[in-house]
């Protein structure tokens, strides 16, 4: 570490995309700022928390790879690419993985650097407004004070108290991201992000995959239209999913785990060479917070905090996964800017309604804003686009005309209230939306954007001219 130990102008606990962001700016905007972070080597913090060491990027890299080799088994043959013997070298998939996930750890070090950021690697402890303590990992505690405090530990797997984790045969996402070897049988529990996405990859690359989900509704937090079309595509590929069943227990024998559930038709026994438990996460705060921090937590579990993301302590913050809302990457970067910002003495909000969510299957699933649903029940009256890729030029070219936009508008004003996506560039075409809803954009005036031919988001334009009864590229009646 370089730098003076003792007093700080911010301390940011935890380096996720939350935490270095933060830091970052709090450095940028003139504060002399210190990050803390709990996993290292040799005593030096390994930056990026969750999202770049086990969460997003490994698991985005391996979703990329698996992709490659199912194009090249199932799809390029349809392009008049022929290719005999095809096989997987998952420890080369793993080494290049890796290798994308030191690059951008490395980045942020750089970035710590180049913005004047101190780090630590230690176990920090809040132990009340302004006082830090940080056990490093010699076992040296060094006692350190700021004017403010930034908590951003983020969250860890969520257990069943029936199955415990043996790290080998029944697994959390971080140990899923690391399989040496296809596993021929893999079970999942919990048809949620990590779940789709982990039993995507898996069964690309040739595993058996079933998922077992207690919700009887398939991603109830979709739109309805989504969710049945992704259910049906997944089953498609391959993936079986069981939903409304009951998990009971996981016994691991030699080298298998027996997986027993409830659902409607009585009780099932499941047997497979990998169990992946996905069932949530929850916040990682428990070792963070002193006795006497005064730091309030809620009744499930996560700190509580205003709008502004200020604890019940004067100048101490929680951002990201340790306080409610969606637990995602880019909702803690934007909690993290809001907060340096506002330390700095700016006045800045996060417009919550507006956080996209994607799901990276393929075709990715993404979506901002209302659902039909729960426009529905919101008793809005709505007026909704529809486009499917199987009438984009782009996307018949690529082999992808599969899936939808849909674009939910206000009856009354025409305001966009809703994008949901099911296809080729989903996540991008989304964030389209997210662009559109915050310069408060109507469906007019989408529909008199000039949008570059031919793309994937030329169906969010053919979406918002159909909501207008302009569609060109197919009727403008109404599903
Ligand atoms: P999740 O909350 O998205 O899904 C967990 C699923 O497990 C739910 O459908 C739930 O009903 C089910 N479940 C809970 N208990 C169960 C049980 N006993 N038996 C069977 N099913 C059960 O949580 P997930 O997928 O673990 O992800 C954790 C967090 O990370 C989420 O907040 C997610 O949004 C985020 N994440 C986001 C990603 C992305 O943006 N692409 C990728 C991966 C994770």
């Amino acid at each position: 570490m370089t730098g003076c130990l003792e007093h700080y102008d911010v301390i940011v606990i935890g380096s996720g995309p939350g935490g270095y962001v933060s830091a970052i700016r709090c450095s940028q905007l003139g504060l002399k700022t210190l990050c803390i972070e709990r996993c290292g080597d040799s005593d030096k913090p390994i930056l990026g928390g969750t999202c770049l060491n086990v969460g997003c990027i490994p698991s985005k890299a391996l979703l990329d790879s698996s992709y490659k080799f199912f194009q090249a088994e199932k799809e390029l043959k349809f392009h008049g690419i022929l290719m005999e013997k095809l096989s997987v070298d998952v420890i080369e998939m793993q080494k290049r993985k890796e290798k994308i996930v030191l690059g951008l750890t490395k980045g942020v070090q750089g970035l710590f650097k180049l913005n004047h950021v101190d780090s630590i690697q230690g176990e920090a402890l809040v132990e009340g407004v302004g006082k830090v303590s940080v056990m490093k990992p010699d076992n040296s505690k060094v006692d350190l004070t700021a004017d403010y405090i930034i908590i951003a530990t983020g969250s860890r797997p969520i257990e069943l108290p029936s199955i415990s984790f043996d790290q080998k045969s029944v697994l959390t996402s971080t140990e899923a991201l690391n399989l040496q070897k296809v596993p021929e049988r893999l079970a999942v529990i919990g048809a949620g992000a990590i779940g789709l996405e982990i039993g995507s990859i898996w069964s690309r690359l040739g595993s058996e995959v079933e998922i077992l989900e207690t919700l009887k509704d398939f991603l109830p937090s979709a739109d309805k239209q989504i969710s049945s079309e992704a259910l049906k595509i997944l089953t498609k590929q391959g993936i079986t999913i069981k939903l409304a069943v009951n998990v009971q227990s996981a016994e691991i024998t030699n080298d298998e785990v027996t997986v027993k559930y409830v659902d409607e038709s009585g009780e099932q026994e499941l047997i497979v060479d990998k169990l992946i438990v996905a069932v949530g996460r929850t916040p990682a705060i428990q070792n963070v917070l002193g006795q006497n921090s005064g730091v309030e937590i809620d009744d499930k579990g996560f700190i509580k905090v205003n709008s502004s993301c200020e604890t019940s302590k004067v100048n101490i913050y929680a951002i990201g996964d340790t306080v409610y809302g969606p637990m995602l990457a880019h909702k803690a970067t934007e909690e993290g800017m809001m907060v340096a910002e506002n330390i700095a003495g700016e006045s800045i909000e996060i417009d919550y309604e507006r956080i996209p969510a994607v799901i990276y299957t393929h075709p990715e699933i993404a979506w901002v804003g209302l659902t039909e649903e729960q426009a529905n029940d919101n008793g809005l009256e709505i007026k909704t686009g529809f486009f499917p890729f199987s009438a984009n030029g782009r996307a018949l070219t690529s082999s992808e005309g599969i899936g939808f936009v849909k674009v939910i508008a206000d009856a009354k004003d025409d305001s966009i209230q809703g994008i949901h996506v099911i296809g080729p560039a989903a996540a991008d075409i989304v964030q389209q939306g997210v662009i559109a809803m915050n310069l408060e954009s109507t469906a007019e005036d989408l529909s008199l954007t000039m949008f570059s031919h031919p793309t994937f988001s030329e169906a969010f334009h053919e979406a918002a001219l159909f909501i207008r009864g302009k569609a060109i590229q197919i009727s403008n009646r109404k599903r």
